[in-house]
């Protein structure tokens, strides 16, 4: 394993990565892992990728975990990158395809590698606050890893994931409020409980699975970042893994200083940080009254504001707001151009596109890849009518 330590994203103070850890112990803010770039190229070379198993782990040298540990794992990563030319024929448009994940989402990524991290660390008990998906994948790898999950979701979570978290084994509350209440709640009991936090950003490894969406995206990409990424952000651990990802990979030599403008996608009733980068703000303000069909975007306040929005900004980015009746419109368009069924966090990317055109902030013939992080199927109730 090449992780050499962790560090603090705000003040930049290390810290040991061989304990179980959440917050920077200083100011509170989230720890990033730095990983031994040079020792990891001896072995780890674009060439002996093309050779590697399609799940996330063919990434290893550069992810946490001793090389001698077996990972939690259920075949995460390795999903397809589908043109999208139909919906949007005057744009290279590329659709990344996360729905294709074991719990149907993204957040496989993530939970593979943080609870396969926690529980070498010594965790056997797994709390998350989730607005759905994030619910599912913890729920998996924990049954996976012999663990115990449990789950704090709002009480409109769509069905789904409420049931899927069940039938996989974990404790599953229901709480009055939004995320940040099943945060709180998870905050107040968790010394107690013995459980350990797994919230977006709060521990350093759950970034560490979603990076590997930068690396997929580069080596589909033949090594050319594409000029723009659409994301749909809440906490906005793929953002941040991302943008950590192209700066890895820069350093290995494996691409270039050419970075994709990147825009996070939220919805109109909850959009933090379009406001925040509208008022060219370094952090975000908590989103007063938040409300969308978008589950996963219904995040009024996340910890990782200010990396985001310096994300935005030096990629020359930005942020854009879509309600949530065009969410669903859009979705069908998608549906029946594309055969693809998405979810309304992804829908809303598709209608985010439309914006940037209207608005020319894309031109004709640029390549633009949106992520649909998770599948319509577990939405129903959102496209009923
Ligand atoms: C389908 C889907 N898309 C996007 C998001 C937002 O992801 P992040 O919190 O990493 O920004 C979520 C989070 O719950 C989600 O479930
Ligand atoms: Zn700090």
């Amino acid at each position: 394993m090449f992780l050499k330590h962790l560090e603090c994203s705000a003040c930049g103070l290390q810290h040991e990565w061989s304990r179980l850890q959440n917050l920077c112990c200083s100011c509170y803010k989230p720890l990033l892992a730095i990983v031994d770039l040079a020792a990891a190229s001896r072995t780890l070379t674009r060439e002996t990728l093309a050779t590697r198993e399609e799940s996330l782990w063919r990434y290893r040298e550069v992810l946490p975990l001793p090389g001698d540990v077996e990972p939690a794992s259920l075949g995460e990563g390795g999903t397809p990158l589908l043109s999208g030319r139909k919906f949007a024929d005057d744009i290279d448009l590329w659709i990344k395809d996360e729905s294709l994940n074991p719990t149907q989402s993204f957040k496989a990524r993530g939970m593979s590698v943080a609870v396969s991290m926690a529980k070498y660390l010594g965790a056997t008990k797994l709390a998350v606050p989730s607005a759905g998906n994030a619910g599912g994948a913890l729920a998996a790898y924990a049954a996976r890893a012999g663990l115990e999950a449990h789950i704090f979701m709002p009480h409109d979570t769509p069905r789904a994931n409420i049931i899927e978290c069940r039938e996989l084994g974990a404790h599953v509350t229901l709480i009055d409020g939004l995320i940040t209440d099943c945060g709180a709640e998870i905050a107040r009991r968790k010394e107690k409980e013995g459980w350990f936090d797994m919230s977006t950003l709060k521990e350093p490894y759950r970034v560490e699975g979603k990076k590997t969406l930068g690396y997929e995206l580069a080596e589909q990409c033949e090594w050319q970042l594409p000029d723009v990424v659409l994301y749909p952000t809440g906490g906005g651990t793929g953002l941040i893994g991302m943008w950590k990802a192209f700066d890895e990979m820069e350093t290995l030599g494996w691409i270039g200083k050419k970075r994709p403008r990147m825009f996070a996608v939220q919805a109109s009733g909850c959009a933090p940080i379009v406001r925040a980068f509208e008022a060219g703000e370094k952090s975000a303000a908590e989103f007063p009254d938040a409300h969308t069909i978008a589950s996963g975007l219904r995040v009024p306040k996340a910890i990782g504001d200010f990396l985001m929005l310096n994300i935005l900004r030096q990629s020359k980015g930005g942020a854009i707001a879509v309600d949530d009746e065009e969410m669903v419109r859009v979705a069908h368009e998608v549906g029946s151009k594309e055969g693809l069924f998405v979810c309304p966090e992804g829908a809303a990317c598709f209608g985010a596109l439309k914006g940037l055109q209207r608005t020319r902030k894309i031109a004709s013939g640029e390549r633009a890849v949106i992520f649909n992080t998770g599948a319509g199927i577990k939405y129903l109730e959102c496209y009923r009518s």
